[in-house]
Order: C-alpha cells, then sequence, then structure tokens
C-alpha cells in the first residue's frame, strides 16, 4: 500500500465506532457511571480510594497540595526525574513548590541510585518516579528510600497503568499514585487524571481537595465529545496522515505550561473511559505482544540499543523506546517517517534545559548530564494494535539500513 496514505500514529488507543455511540448514547440518556468507573479501577489496581479528575497534569498538582497541607508546608522541594513529561516539574510549579532533580540513568530511563541515595532529603516534600512510555521504575527500591524519612514517594503512573512490578500494580507503589486518560494513553477519555492512595489521611486531604474544584463546563463537555469524534475518525493510519500533514494542529509537539485548569473529571467521559478500562488487561497484553515482536526483530548494535526492564516488571508498553546514536537519531526519525510509522524524539529537551524552568533550578540541578544525554538518543516507537508484523519488519529493516555499520 501507497505509505503516503498510511500513517501509522506514535500513540494512542483504537476507539470503535461501538465506544463512540455507547458513550454519546449514556450521555444523551443522562446515564451516571462514574461512581462505577471509580469502583472497578480502585478493586483493579487495589486501592481503597480514588479521585478522578480533569487531566492527569492537575491530579499530580492536587496530589502535592494534598502533601503540602499534610505536612504543614514545611517541606518544599519536590525531586522529579531530569528526564520526564514536561507536565511533571509544571505540576511543582502550579502546586508552589520548588522542583529539585535527581539524574536518570538513559540505560534504564530511571533515577540514577546514587542521586537519590546521597540527597539532602531535609526539605523534600515528595519524589515522583514517572515509569516512562510504561517501564515500570525500581518503585521497591525508591519505597526503600524514601520510606521513613518523612519523604512522600509518588507513583505516577500516568504512563503505566496496566504495568506491574512483583505482580503489584504501577501506580500503587507509592503513598500516592497517579494515571492518566490523555489521548495518548492506554486507556483514554479524551482528558482525565486520577489520584490514587491507600492512606486514609492522604484520601482525605485529597478529598478536600477535590470539594474546593469546579465542575467541567458544558462547554468542556462539549469539546470533550467533538474531539472524542474526531479522535475516533483520524486515529486510524488511513486517516491519520491527513491530520499529521497540518503542522498548525502542533501534534505530538511538547510544551511547559502551568496555565491549565483545575477542575473535577467530565462526567460526560466516563463511559468512555470505563468501557476502554474494562479492556485493559487485552491492551497491556497487545502491546507487550508488540514490544516483544519488535525486541526480536530491531536490528540491535552499538548504534541501537534496547531499554532492558528492570527484572521484577511487568511493562505497559504505552511506545516502545529505544536508543539511538545521536548522530544517527535525526536521520532515522526522518526516514521512518517518511515510510509512514510515527517514531518520534520524544520530549524535546532535559528538564534543566526548559527554559522557563532554568532560573529556577539550583546550578547542580542545572548541570545534570543524564537526562541531555537521554533526550539526544531516546526513540519512541509505536505499540498501539494498528502496528502489524509487517510493520515492524519494515521498522527493523529502515533502521539496520540507515544505522548499517
Ligand atoms: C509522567 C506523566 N505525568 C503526568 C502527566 C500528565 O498527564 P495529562 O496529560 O493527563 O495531563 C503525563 C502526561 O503525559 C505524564 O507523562
Amino acid at each position: 500500500m501507497a505509505t503516503r496514505f498510511r500513517f501509522l500514529p506514535p500513540a494512542g488507543t483504537p476507539v470503535s465506532l461501538a465506544d463512540v455511540a455507547s458513550t454519546i448514547g449514556a450521555v444523551l440518556a443522562g446515564q451516571e457511571v462514574l461512581e462505577a468507573f471509580k469502583a472497578s479501577l480502585c478493586a483493579k489496581v487495589g486501592v481503597r480510594s480514588c479521585e478522578f479528575v480533569s487531566t492527569g497534569r492537575a491530579a499530580l498538582t492536587l496530589a502535592l497540595l494534598a502533601l503540602k497541607e499534610l505536612d504543614g508546608g514545611h517541606r518544599q522541594e519536590v525531586i522529579i526525574p531530569s528526564y520526564t513529561c514536561f507536565s511533571v516539574p509544571s505540576s511543582v510549579v502550579k502546586a508552589g513548590l520548588t522542583v529539585r532533580l535527581a539524574d536518570v540513568d538513559p540505560e534504564t530511563l530511571d533515577f540514577v541510585p546514587e542521586y537519590l541515595e546521597q540527597i539532602d532529603g531535609t526539605k523534600v516534600l515528595a519524589v515522583v518516579a514517572t515509569n516512562l512510555y510504561g517501564l515500570p521504575n525500581d518503585m521497591k527500591r525508591w519505597r526503600h528510600l524514601t520510606e521513613g524519612r518523612g519523604i512522600y514517594l509518588i507513583d505516577d503512573a500516568a504512563q503505566c497503568l496496566g504495568g506491574s512490578v512483583s505482580g503489584r500494580q504501577s501506580g500503587t507503589w507509592g503513598d500516592v499514585g497517579l494515571y492518566s486518560f490523555d489521548k495518548g494513553k492506554n486507556v483514554t477519555s479524551i482528558d482525565g487524571g486520577v489520584v490514587v492512595t491507600n492512606s486514609d489521611q492522604i484520601a482525605a486531604a485529597m478529598s478536600t481537595q477535590v470539594k474546593r474544584l469546579r465542575d467541567s463546563t458544558i462547554g468542556e463537555s462539549l469539546t470533550h465529545v467533538v474531539k472524542l469524534l474526531v479522535y475516533a475518525t483520524f486515529l486510524h493510519p488511513r486517516r491519520y496522515w491527513i491530520p499529521n500533514s497540518l503542522p498548525f494542529l502542533g501534534l505530538g509537539t511538547t510544551v511547559y505550561r502551568t496555565d491549565y485548569p483545575l477542575a473535577r473529571y467530565d462526567k460526560w467521559m466516563a463511559p468512555l473511559g470505563s468501557r476502554l478500562f474494562a479492556q485493559l488487561d487485552a491492551f497491556a497484553a497487545q502491546r507487550r505482544a508488540t514490544a516483544e515482536g519488535y525486541a526480536k526483530r530491531l536490528p540491535w548494535s552499538a548504534r541501537l540499543r534496547p531499554i532492558v526492564p528492570q527484572a521484577t516488571a511487568v511493562p505497559a508498553y504505552l511506545r516502545y523506546p529505544v536508543l539511538v546514536a545521536s548522530e544517527f537519531r535525526a536521520k532515522v526519525i526522518d526516514v521512518l517517517r517518511r515510510e509512514g510509522i510515527g517514531a518520534t524524539a520524544s520530549y524535546p529537551s532535559a528538564i534543566n534545559d526548559i527554559p522557563e524552568l532554568r532560573d529556577r533550578l539550583k546550578p547542580e540541578d542545572r548541570a545534570l548530564s543524564g537526562g541531555r544525554d537521554l533526550a539526544q538518543r531516546i526513540l519512541t516507537l509505536p505499540t498501539h494494535s494498528y502496528v502489524t508484523g509487517e510493520d515492524q519488519d519494515r521498522i527493523a529493516a529502515i533502521m539496520a539500513e540507515v544505522l548499517g555499520e
């Protein structure tokens, strides 16, 4: 098939006509499914309490505000990885707290242990582990390190819903965990975020935060319906090339901003989220199978290296990350994209190179190199169910040709 008219989106979860029809039908019928959705999420991941809010970044901001209140405002610093989604530092800033960075190891995408082990923890309110691309971090280790030091651990599983470590669900390893139902996620409701906890104290503080929020407006709900229709129509590879060829849409671009609203979850989107959530195990299994397909096929060499998940982790593989020698990465992405494959260079820089943040950072955090190194070498491949074995063969062949030694 001519690749010009077939483009595999970099991320996303196919939404069927039945999903759209049932969501709109439930809205029109005034069906309330949010409470049942909440109960099924708590039961599935194994937590006592969850709060649903407008987005994942709102969830992280509100979780931090709740922890700040519990702490009485003594500890101001929040440690995050030097390379992660820009929503993570923006949530810290929006919560009126101070971003501190711990360097990441490009080989694991996780914290370099020595950074966390040596850090002066007396001013640290929380450590946020971010389980990038659905690869669970070494949560046992970070839990051990934060416990007993008055530091809260946040297991940010915005990208890792469906993953686990030692049989325990990602998002549930910390004092607080979170999930996102944004468009690029394993389970989407176009927008949405969840804070989970097993601590009664944190659950009460979160509930106070959520009570203060406004409901989503009718304008926001209608916008979600329109976005759902657009998403369901254009995510398909035979149509994705259309929005993908419109640069003004800025698909996949990452911007640092703190002006997002903090609001309650849009109930209109609960039927969609709830339907997709019921298929979580099947989505995760399919993504893992796709990841296995890449692991077997890609032409591994010094120029193309895998990221090996830690031994006890079962990844959710929201995307399939690899490390490409930096001098080849732009070319590999360019050729893959010309061939209709949504390969990406992920986030545009390390957190310490976000211009709006640099002046807020301590000199030692500004100088960290692991995130910078990763920002030069990371490449992600799609793992959703539109990726076929044939696509994977083609991706492997393109990479072998561009990277040939
Ligand atoms: C690790 C991480 N945390 C938080 C968020 C924020 O989620 P949302 O996009 O739903 O605001 C994201 C977004 O992708 C993320 O990757």
